[in-house]
């Protein structure tokens, strides 16, 4: 069975954390107290994947509350300071502080940031679920699929973006065969993805990202669906690095490749890809395979945790309020 995610006990208060580092060799969970240690959990990976971030972040200032209202400013710059990219974490601090703003005064605002923090967590779980069930129309009775990263319920409060999809076509009916790459550096598909899909019974076959292209000249894959960090105005997106490989190759192949998302991974502030900040991370994640060194030590390492995927090279935007083009992305600008 899949342990949950993020688990908040609004009574201590805490927030527990599934370490997702240490999946699949064992099942531990992190406790957060203060907003600190919350955002040390999202810098460090134990939580990961755009939306958990976000619900984890709203967590962080109820923490942060909590402790001492005088702390909320610091909190805020603190959270918004952890993974530049995925901007479900921007949205949902925006969300937080206009809440928080609005409720100045307030003899109750703990319970006022509380329960906006809940509302987040619950409405990603019932977002997915419409992702998924709009996916799923996309896909064929039968249907081989590739993923990359890890966009499932290990991603998100629950159900999955990417992997919501899979679960919805299974449950109307459909078979499917997943491939997942295994998303070098830090192997989400290998490590995350398997151990999602395995435990909840799919069939999943891992392979090494570099396998994606030939897979798709032997084998016939009927669509590669991801998820996404943050999608530009023009439908550019922003996933884990290789997500633009695996789509010129999709491309290259006539698969459909589709992006994953809820409405609150699209910036509408942000025009295209080129000004979607990517995240550099330590060059001890592709120099190591845990505390092993596989890389010369005089080498140089580069290490962008994502990439943009061009929105020519995408086919459709999967979202709660339905499947679009890239080029209506900024159609749905309010
Ligand atoms: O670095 P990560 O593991 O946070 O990257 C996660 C991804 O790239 C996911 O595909 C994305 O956040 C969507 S999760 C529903």
């Amino acid at each position: 069975m899949l342990p949950e995610t993020i688990e908040w006990i609004g009574d201590v208060p805490l927030l527990k954390l599934l370490d997702q580092r240490k999946i699949p060799f064992s099942v531990e969970f992190r406790e957060c107290r203060t907003y600190e240690e919350t955002a040390d959990a999202i810098e460090d990976m134990t939580v990961r994947g755009a939306p958990a971030i976000g619900v984890v972040a709203a967590y962080g200032i109820v923490l942060a509350a909590r402790e001492d209202m005088m702390k909320i400013d610091d909190a805020f710059l603190r959270l918004s300071a952890t993974r530049p990219t995925a901007v479900n974490l921007f949205w949902s601090l925006e969300r937080m502080r206009s809440v928080y703003k609005n409720s100045m005064g307030a003899h109750d605002i703990c319970a006022i940031l509380e329960s906006e923090a809940e509302k987040i967590k619950e409405e990603d779980i019932e977002i997915n679920r419409r992702i998924g069930k709009n996916g799923a129309a996309l896909l064929p009775d039968k249907a081989a699929v590739i993923t990359h990263c890890n966009a499932g319920a290990l991603a998100t409060a629950g159900y999955g973006t990417a992997l919501g999809v899979f679960r919805a076509a299974r449950r109307s009916g459909k078979e499917l065969k997943i491939f997942a790459d295994e998303t070098r550096p830090r192997f989400q598909g290998g490590r995350l993805t398997a151990f999602e899909l395995c435990e909840d019974g799919f069939d999943v076959t891992v392979i090494c990202d570099s396998m994606a292209p030939f897979l798709m000249s032997r084998e016939k894959i009927d669509a590669v669906i991801t998820g996404a960090d943050r999608i530009a105005l023009n439908g550019d997106t922003a996933n884990k690095i290789g997500t633009y490989g695996l789509a010129v190759a999709a491309y290259r192949h006539s698969i459909p490749f589709y992006i994953a998302a809820p409405l609150s991974t699209i910036d509408f502030n942000c025009p295209d890809g080129t000004m979607i900040p990517i995240e550099e991370r330590n060059h001890s994640e592709v120099r190591r395979i845990g505390n092993e060194l596989i890389v010369h030590e005089a080498a140089k390492v580069w290490n962008p945790a994502f990439d943009v995927t061009p929105a020519e090279l995408i086919m459709a935007i999967i979202t709660e309020d339905g499947i679009f083009a890239p080029a209506e992305i900024k159609k749905l600008k309010i």
